[in-house]
């Protein structure tokens, strides 16, 4: 990806929860770089997490990785309120940054770490993988062949089994208080919304099926919103503590329409054709042609993934891994990633939009999880 005769790029990762694993995986399958450091607050665990990955150095304060590491690249992978502080203290110390989504908590902050990166010339973007998903990028080479033509509607459902929604004590981030949960699961979507259509500028947003957690929070569990955006409309269900796990994505083009199964890693493009009343037919067949190719395509894989004779499928890595090598190629050649600190900032204040727009439902009598 570098030069030849270049250095390695110095990687360090902050925070080594989750999240890490996806990212060290995908460093390690991305070439001119190396991951010098990791630092955690619990430093036995990043301890762990350095011992089971080979990585030589783990410090357990920002302050403390900086000055001896001096990483080139950090990646900032901190629980969301995290976020802000340590990203700008990286750009500051001349670092560039990967931040995880959401990018930051309130708009405000985004635009100040993007003037931050831009003064001191360094990158800074943010890891909205599901843009990185295969079918989210077969989906793009559609629209790069300009075959559904121009883009005037985005649809998103987005289903999340969220066990622990029903597994008090709610001491997660995420249950603190109602807005947090669609900064958690909120940038997922909206970054799809977003990169086909632009920032939102306006959204009406609902909120259903109210519960009481165990730390007296109300907690909404469906969100339905309508956006206006920059080049189109589009429209955001979300049902959190569903008894699936499924994201599609429905796309009406001048010329013809996409749905997109992430979940399934399945692809259906309808187009126009010029079969007059053979078209519904015509189309039908070319689209369960190509339905039942992919899908034998993914069953195959994941036959061999199971049976061992190739890596399983997780969705999660091979988005992370596709993001990750965006964002390094476009650090190479000195351009924004497709996720980019303007890009992300959008689906912050699109995630605001929908909050502020939110006409709550009546709490009282919301059922105690
Ligand atoms: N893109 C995705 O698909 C995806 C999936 C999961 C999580 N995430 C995001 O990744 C981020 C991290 O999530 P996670 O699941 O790994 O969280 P986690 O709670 O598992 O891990 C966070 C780690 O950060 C450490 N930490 C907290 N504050 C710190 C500080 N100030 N300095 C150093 N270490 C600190 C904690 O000790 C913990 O080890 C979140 O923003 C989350 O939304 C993204």
């Amino acid at each position: 990806m570098y030069s030849p005769g270049q250095s390695k790029l110095k990687v360090a990762l902050l925070g080594t929860g989750g999240i890490a694993t996806p990212h060290v995986t995908a460093l390690r399958l991305l070439p001119g770089l190396e991951v010098i450091a990791v630092c955690d607050i619990d430093r036995p665990k990043a301890e762990a997490f350095a011992a089971e990955h080979g990585i030589p150095q783990v410090f357990d304060t920002l302050d403390s990785l900086l000055a001896p590491a001096r990483p080139d690249v950090v990646h900032v992978l901190l629980p969301p309120a995290a976020h802000a502080a340590p990203a700008a203290q990286c750009l500051r110390a001349g670092a560039h940054v990967l931040v995880e989504k959401p990018f930051a908590l309130y708009p405000a902050e985004c635009h100040q770490l993007s003037t931050l990166a831009s003064e001191s010339g360094c990158h800074l973007g943010v890891n909205h993988n599901y843009l990185f998903t295969p079918v989210f990028q077969r989906f793009m080479e559609c629209i790069r062949r300009r075959e559904l033509g121009a883009i005037e509607h985005v649809s998103v459902q987005f289903a999340i089994s969220m066990p622990a929604l029903s597994s008090p004590p709610h001491t997660h981030w995420m249950f603190r208080e109602p807005r947090n949960i669609l900064l958690e699961w909120g940038p997922h979507p909206l970054s799809i919304i977003c990169h086909l259509l632009g920032a939102v500028t306006q959204a009406s947003t609902a909120t259903y099926s109210p519960l009481t957690l165990s730390n007296g929070q109300i907690f909404f569990q469906d969100w339905m919103s309508s956006m206006d955006c920059e080049r189109g409309c589009a429209n955001l269900q979300i049902r959190f503590g569903s008894q699936n796990h499924s994201l599609s994505v429905r796309v009406l083009g001048q010329d013809g329409e996409a749905y997109l199964d992430l979940s399934r890693d399945i692809l259906r493009v309808h187009l126009k054709r010029p079969y007059l009343r053979l078209h519904d037919l015509v189309d039908t067949l070319a689209v369960s042609a190509s339905t039942l190719a992919q899908a034998t395509k993914n069953l195959g894989g994941n036959l061999l993934g199971t049976a061992g004779l190739r890596k399983p499928f997780l969705a999660q890595d091979v988005s992370v891994h596709a993001s990750l090598l965006n964002f390094y190629q476009a650090l190479a050649q000195n351009r924004p990633p497709i996720a980019s600190a303007s890009h992300a900032t959008a689906v912050i204040e699109a995630c605001e939009l929908m909050w502020a727009s939110a006409s709550q439902t009546d709490r009282k009598g919301a059922p105690h999880v």
